[in-house]
């Protein structure tokens, strides 16, 4: 009977029902599948991620930059590639951080005053063995952090945080009174002349470095102040700077654009403060987010492949979830929390006069002089990170697998570290015993519970997804001749005293 019937099976009454649910259990069963995600569920998981941590695919909303077609950003890459900001006119801003080497000059260690050839950036870069301190390897002892995105630090810039914001709106000094820190006063101590933000502040520094820009001739003995003067009297054409004038000098013309006041003097308008803050625009407008993880946060499930999204689940998943929790250190949507970590990478080159041999780098510590800060470093943001080798403080790091894998397991990475990866001029002769060091302070720092890098480990499968999702980081633009073309001046460009970089690679190909 009828009514019978459908008091024992219910869905005798509803055939949809019945077929609905059967669907319903099928697609659950293939979710539930064991060996591995359905991609919609996998989607799925990785937007709740999104959600938790509040991710919005760009670290740059909110934040008023500049354009680089701003006159002010064209001043400041003008000022950016001349070799008049070196005290021997030997090296240039761009010397180390150029657009088409990723921001950076694709070295592990940079060379900057007393190249064999000035123009000549990236691998093949050399220095003169008649520079002064020469040792057969660069003599600046970090790897060239890139400049893209550069404004989108709130708290600390350099590898060890030396320019940093004591400020919570460190875009808005000033307005809490709280100031920027340098290197020219005390740890904690707001530096008055630091100027507006941690980029102006930071572009204070490279021209007092003998090593980076000041060179040993010219301005030797000089304080930084004294540096600062000298540069702003050589460009303005004023007073009396030490090693004399340039032998060509239009740069009043090139500020009175930049600064938009026809008749404003040299003295008025060609001041370090201003040579800072047109370089700093410059940079400023080096904005490069628009990458297809962006897209994919945005909401678009095909910007990036399955394994990308593997590896993106593992980038932000707990360890208690299974995943290798990188967000932990590499947060938010600029891939950094802007703090200081003990990560052991490799320790090359020649140090900065740190522990017993002086070839170590104490990091952190040497500004804070907190034992636990000895060897961490700044965490670095992962956008553009395919663009930015080698990699680590020191550059110890050819490939981004043995950056990630350095991570994982420290030691395994020492002991089977490959030195014929690394460029053969880098020093590496206390290589061992320092990073050993930084690895026994990383177990000694894990031990006394202290947050850090925790043991990990990870099948290759998963490093591979890993790859995959930071491949995703990396904004198109930054490998495209053309957009990039932008951020450097073009041969219509004046060179307003002549000492343009004009950058060529090893092979003697234009950049
Ligand atoms: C000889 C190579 C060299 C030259 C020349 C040079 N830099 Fe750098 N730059 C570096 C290195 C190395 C660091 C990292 C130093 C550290 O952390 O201790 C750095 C750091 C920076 C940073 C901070 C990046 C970050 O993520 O914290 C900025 C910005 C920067 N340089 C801009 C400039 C500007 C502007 C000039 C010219 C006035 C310049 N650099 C000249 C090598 C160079
Ligand atoms: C405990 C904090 C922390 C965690 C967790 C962490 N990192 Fe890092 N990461 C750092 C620090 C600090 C550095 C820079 C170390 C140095 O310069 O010596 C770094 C450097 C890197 C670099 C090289 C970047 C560059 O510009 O040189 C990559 C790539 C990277 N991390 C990826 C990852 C991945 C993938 C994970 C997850 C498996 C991860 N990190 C987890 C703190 C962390």
């Amino acid at each position: 009977m009828y009514t019978e019937q459908s008091l024992n099976t219910p869905f005798d009454y509803f055939p949809f029902v019945k077929r609905s649910l059967f669907i319903i259990l099928t697609v659950l069963f293939a979710a539930c599948g064991s060996d591995n995600d359905d991609e919609s569920n996998l989607d799925d998981e990785l937007r709740g991620i999104i959600t938790a941590q509040n991710l919005t695919g760009d670290p740059s909303t909110d934040r008023a930059l500049p354009d680089i077609e701003d006159p002010k950003a064209q001043l400041g890459m003008k000022l950016f590639f001349s070799k008049s900001l070196g005290g021997d006119l030997d090296a240039a801003c761009v010397s180390c951080h150029h657009p088409m080497l990723g921001g950076g000059d694709a070295l592990a260690l940079p060379i900057g005053v007393d190249a064999e050839v000035e123009d000549l950036l990236g691998p093949g870069r050399l220095h003169k063995t008649s520079g002064e301190h020469f040792d057969g390897g660069p003599t600046v002892p970090r790897n060239s952090p890139t400049t893209f995105n550069i404004a989108l630090w709130d708290s600390v810039l350099f590898h060890d945080g030396r320019v940093e914001s004591l400020g919570k709106t460190p875009k808005m000094i000033g307005n809490d009174g709280l100031g920027i820190r340098t290197p020219d006063v005390a740890f904690g101590e707001v530096d008055t002349q630091a100027g507006q933000d941690l980029v102006e502040a930071q572009a204070r520094f490279p021209v007092t470095s003998n090593e980076e820009m000041k060179n040993f001739s010219n301005f030797e003995g000089t304080d930084n102040t004294q540096v600062r003067q000298n540069l702003q009297q050589r460009l303005g054409n004023y007073g009396a700077p030490l090693g004399g004038s340039l032998a060509m000098n239009h740069w009043l013309a090139e500020f009175r654009a930049g600064f938009s006041a026809p008749d404003g003097t040299a003295e008025e308008l060609i001041t370090f403060g201003n040579i800072t803050q047109a370089i700093a625009a410059y940079e400023s407008s080096q904005v490069f987010v628009d990458t297809p993880w962006k897209a994919y946060v945005e909401g678009d499930d095909a910007a990036i492949s399955d394994d990308a999204k593997r590896g993106a689940k593992l980038f932000f998943d707990s360890t208690d979830n299974g995943g290798a929790n990188c967000s932990a250190c590499h947060s938010g949507d600029f891939f950094t929390d802007e703090k200081f970590h003990v990560i052991a990478m490799a320790q090359v080159g020649r140090g900065k006069g740190d522990g017993e041999h002086g070839t170590e780098d104490f990091g952190r510590y040497r500004e804070t002089h907190d034992e636990t800060d000895k060897y961490a470093f700044r965490t670095p943001s992962l956008l553009n990170v395919t663009v930015t080798g080698p990699w680590g403080h020191a550059g110890g790091s050819s490939t981004l697998e043995q950056a990630i894998r350095t991570h994982l397991d420290p030691q395994a990475a020492l002991d089977h570290y490959d030195f014929s990866e690394l460029d053969p001029s880098i020093q590496t002769t206390d290589m061992v015993i320092n990073t050993q060091n930084a690895i026994d302070k990383l177990q000694a720092n894990r031990a006394a519970g202290m947050a850090s890098m925790p043991e990990l480990s990870l099948t290759d499968t998963q490093v591979t997804e890993l790859l995959a999702f930071i491949d995703t980081l990396t904004d198109p633009c930054v490998t495209d001749l053309a957009c990039m073309s932008q951020w450097v001046p073009s041969a219509d460009d004046s060179d307003p005293d002549g000492l343009r970089i004009h950058a060529i690679d090893g092979n003697g190909k234009h950049l």
